[in-house]
């Protein structure tokens, strides 16, 4: 991808949708007994790959991004594959989709790309056999490829996992659904809660408060269709830019703002970022709201390192921000960035100081030294090391300058957000 002349961005932009309500969307839907109709589902890379899985399973899927029909097999009731499930560059497809095998009888292998299967799956298959399913993993039962041997044996446990991660919580919440019992896990900070607010939308008995969940599986869930808002996570691409470009004002309508994936709304504010928000509502148990954005003279954040599970897709492009605000940021207690798609904070710090931030690595985090009207240095090349979130912030951060700057193996923008540069394009005026 190349950046060339972006010098301001304006108007009404339409971002798809939420990548992580998408994937619950399609998995939740398999295992009810009635269709779904799903509106707005995200068709990227890694959300196929978790409706061609459930194809592999025997859940029935038509339509297209407008709307979908998922006609699910009811609890326990997906197919033994014939094949192994490849999940592509996805970890919450693995994760979550990890739960759901343990619950049904069947055997099944889930593998993926490089990237995947080398991403730590212990802290799932722990929890998994815990309730009575066999899953083991490569290298000891620390990695992917997985073999699940389901059963219809589960049993509700209560958990403590040490890490704030809403893929683990997910995944023991599926296999929950499975079990006999109720479930209780108990993670030591807020983490994103959608599994929960699907779940509660279609009638589950659960209760949660961000950090605590408890599920009774007991009641049966109802088919209901699903909205899916835009991706706040895919719309603060946009918003960033918008700050950090000359006259610049942009509006994303739509936009799920739920409080566990909208702090970095906060912390932009809290740089001084003109961004307002209206229109809020809930749309299937899930706020959503309009989002206008205007250049901004940003100053350095504050950050809590308690609230990084809420801000941690947003971290590279927050970096963006704090590349463009004189002074210093420090994002702490970030570690968890070296297990996503890439090791986000050796391609930010490795990245951004080749295109003249000045940028430490630190073991937990980052340490950003900002300045006003921040400029690309000569590099013409930045490499995304195939990282969706790293290539888009790249993007970003090279769009004030103005020199042609190449994004190397851009590819991986399909993972999230397919047609990237064409929106940023259609928004150039
Ligand atoms: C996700 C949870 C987060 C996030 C990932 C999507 C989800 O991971 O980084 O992009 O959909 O549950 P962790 O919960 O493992 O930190």
């Amino acid at each position: 991808m190349e950046i060339l002349g972006i010098d301001r961005i304006n108007g009404e932009i339409k971002i798809p949708g939420d990548k992580s309500i998408s994937h619950r969307s399609a998995m939740i839907s398999a295992i009810l007994d009635k269709p779904v109709k799903i509106k707005n589902y995200l068709f990227s890379s890694d959300c196929i790959a978790t409706l061609e899985v459930l194809k592999d399973l025997g859940v029935d899927i038509a339509g297209n991004s407008s709307e979908l029909v998922i006609k699910g097999c009811g609890i326990s009731g997906l197919s033994e594959p014939r094949r192994i499930l490849d999940v592509g560059n996805s970890g919450t497809a693995i994760r979550l989709l990890s739960g759901i095998l343990a619950g049904n009888p069947v055997m099944s292998v889930l593998s993926g790309d490089s990237s995947i299967n080398r991403r730590p799956m212990a802290r799932i298959i722990e929890p998994l056999k815990q309730m009575g399913a066999r899953v083991y993993g490569r290298n000891n039962s620390k990695y992917a490829p997985l073999v699940i041997f389901g059963t219809r044996d589960l049993r509700g446990k209560r958990f403590d996992p040490g890490l704030s991660s809403a893929q683990v919580k997910s995944c023991i919440l599926l296999a929950a659904l499975h079990a006999e019992g109720v479930t209780e896990i108990r993670q030591p900070g807020t983490s994103r809660d959608h599994t929960e607010r699907m779940l509660e939308y279609l009638g589950a008995s659960i209760e949660y408060d961000g950090m605590n969940t408890r599920i009774d599986p007991s009641k049966k869930l109802a088919a209901k269709d699903i909205h899916i808002p835009a991706d706040i996570s895919s719309a603060l691409f946009f918003i960033v830019a918008a700050l950090i470009l000359k006259d610049s004002n942009i509006t994303i309508k739509d936009v799920g703002i739920n409080p566990t994936r909208s702090y970095a709304l906060d912390v932009l504010r809290s740089m001084g970022a003109d961004i307002e928000i209206r229109n809020r509502r809930t749309v299937c148990n899930e706020p959503v709201a309009d989002i206008e954005a205007s250049s901004s003279s940003l100053k350095p954040a504050e950050i809590d390192r308690d609230m990084i599970p809420n801000i941690i897709d947003e971290i590279p492009i927050l970096s963006v921000a704090a590349s463009a605000a004189p002074g210093k940021t420090v994002f702490r207690g970030a570690q968890e960035l070296r297990h996503k798609e890439s090791d986000r904070l050796k391609a930010i710090s490795g990245q951004f100081a080749r295109a003249g931030v000045d940028i430490k690595e630190l073991a937990d985090g980052l340490e950003i030294n900002g300045k006003k009207d921040f400029k690309l240095r000569s590099c013409t090349t930045l490499d995304s090391m195939g990282d969706h979130r790293i290539a888009m912030s790249l993007a970003v951060l090279a769009m004030p300058s103005k020199k042609k700057v190449t994004i190397l193996d851009d590819d991986c923008i399909n993972t999230s957000l397919p047609g990237f540069k064409e929106l940023f394009y259609s928004a150039c005026r």
